[in-house]
């Protein structure tokens, strides 16, 4: 979808202008393609005195090959081990790391703070209210995001720092993840095909978002079962075709959907590992003129038909294999609310209840479940929203402008990830920091 704003803001007199007036000013936020490496440019790494995560985090940074910047030098992203703080005096470390170095990330650079449970003292807490902040004051596509690392858990921190560290993250903009002690211990991935022998059931495949995590997780290595309703079957099988995959043409909300699914993952692929609820509508209208169908296709769609595909896949033994992997589509709209969407906001709201529900019991069999919040996402939806409300959308997130399909496809791929098995029960906006609900 064209964003004539950013366009404008990043030719040379458009620049100019959105300078001295004082308008915002989207940057071409770096994505990921394949064969990239996790990160190009020096990263600084610091810690607080006593932090649990030094040496897991520089065998990472070492396995990826990065570099300290040189004195002075710029960088591309920024780690700080925060889980030694434990008194608020422990806080002024923060700053007298950060002051020095934050004005020197590069464009698309990222800040990682890692800390602990939030629970542990008011440091700990304090991190979220600074991390939040240092997102708002980055500039030029920076993003700065917490992950909070349970204790027991620092050898599962590898998928989800590759993830913030990398152009995967371009749009996950001042969030806090929480890792826990993954049931079953820690997996490793590679980089290149995390998802390589893993099969992935993708709802609401045909278009849009759906189709951007298809290929998204084929890329990563699985074979993708796209679904999405039978009139959009020859729509499907363009993206299923395209990517090595194969298309399942069902109407979810159908009472036999959940066995007709689960009928047909058993005897093409004999389970399934990675199952994304995408599908999804809205119907819009004040609650004084929601009719009884408009209210409750939405909830069907939205949140009924997951919890009932989920409850068919993880059933007796399950037909989700050892470290599967649920993943909800939510929406900001079910964190903030939104007028003219009490359906829409009800159901994704129920998505993040999901989620919660179910996540202690899919861990003692090795599986998660988590979900994500997009923002304003560039799609035929939003593009046909009217002027000043798209405008606004796009606008009001730290990164001034609207994230891509591909955005929520990687936070979404990150967390379908064998190695992803600590993050369960987390919700993760895909919004660009928006200012709605945060
Ligand atoms: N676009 C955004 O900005 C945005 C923001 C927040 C959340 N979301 C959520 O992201 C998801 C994808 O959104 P999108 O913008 O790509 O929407 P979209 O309308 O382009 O695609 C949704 C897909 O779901 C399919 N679908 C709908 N009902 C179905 C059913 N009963 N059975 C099988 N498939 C069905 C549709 O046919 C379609 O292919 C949705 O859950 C949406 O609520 C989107």
């Amino acid at each position: 979808m064209t964003d004539l704003y950013t366009q404008i803001a990043n030719s040379p007199v458009g620049k100019l202008i959105v300078k001295n007036v004082g308008l915002p000013q989207p940057v071409a936020l770096e994505r990921f393609s394949a064969g990239d490496p996790v990160i190009t440019g020096p990263v600084k790494f610091g810690a607080a005195p006593g932090g649990r995560l030094v040496g897991p985090v520089s065998d990472l940074l070492q396995s990826i090959g990065v570099e300290p910047p040189a004195e002075g030098a710029e960088m591309k992203a920024v780690v700080f081990d925060a889980t030694g703080i434990e008194t608020l005096e422990d806080l002024d470390v923060l700053q007298s790391f950060f002051s020095p170095v934050i004005r020197r990330v590069q464009s698309s650079g990222r800040i990682v703070v890692l800390g602990g449970p939030d629970d542990a003292s008011p440091a700990q807490r304090a991190l979220e209210g600074f991390t939040r902040s240092v997102a708002k004051e980055s500039r030029r596509g920076a993003t700065a995001n917490l992950v909070r690392v349970e204790p027991g858990a620092e050898d599962g921190i590898v998928s989800t720092l590759r993830f913030f560290l990398s152009s995967k993250s371009a749009y996950v903009d001042g969030q806090v993840v929480r890792i826990d002690d993954a049931a079953g211990g820690p997996v490793e991935s590679s980089w290149e095909a995390p998802l390589a022998g893993k099969v992935a059931l993708v709802t609401g495949a045909s278009r849009g978002i759906g189709a951007a995590i298809a290929s998204t997780l084929a890329r990563d290595g699985a074979h993708v079962v796209g679904l999405d309703i039978p009139a959009l079957l020859d729509d499907l099988d363009a993206v299923t075709s395209g990517i090595g995959g194969s298309s399942l043409a069902l109407d979810i909300t159908e009472e036999s959907a959940p066995r007709a699914m689960a009928a047909h993952l058993k005897a093409e692929h004999g389970g399934v590992d990675v199952v994304v609820h995408n599908a999804g509508i809205t119907r819009d209208r004040t609650l004084g003129r929601m009719d009884h169908d408009r209210w409750r296709s939405v909830l069907d769609v939205n949140v009924i038909a997951p919890q009932r595909i989920t409850a068919e896949l993880t059933k007796g033994k399950g037909l989700l294999r050892r470290d599967g992997r649920v993943v909800g589509v939510s929406s900001i709209s079910g964190i903030a609310g939104n007028g003219g969407q009490t359906n829409y906001a009800t159901s994704k709201a129920a998505v993040i209840g999901l989620v919660s529900e179910l996540a202690p019991a899919l861990a003692q069999r090795g599986v998660t479940i988590n979900a994500v919040a997009p923002g304003f996402i560039e799609t035929e939806m939003t593009a046909k929203m009217p002027v000043a409300l798209r405008e606004g959308g796009r606008r009001m997130n730290s990164l001034s402008q609207g994230g891509l399909p591909v955005d929520v496809a990687e936070a979404i791929a990150w967390l379908g990830d064998p190695a992803s098995g600590g993050v369960n029960g987390n919700v993760i906006r895909v919004c660009g920091q928006s200012m709605i609900g945060a």
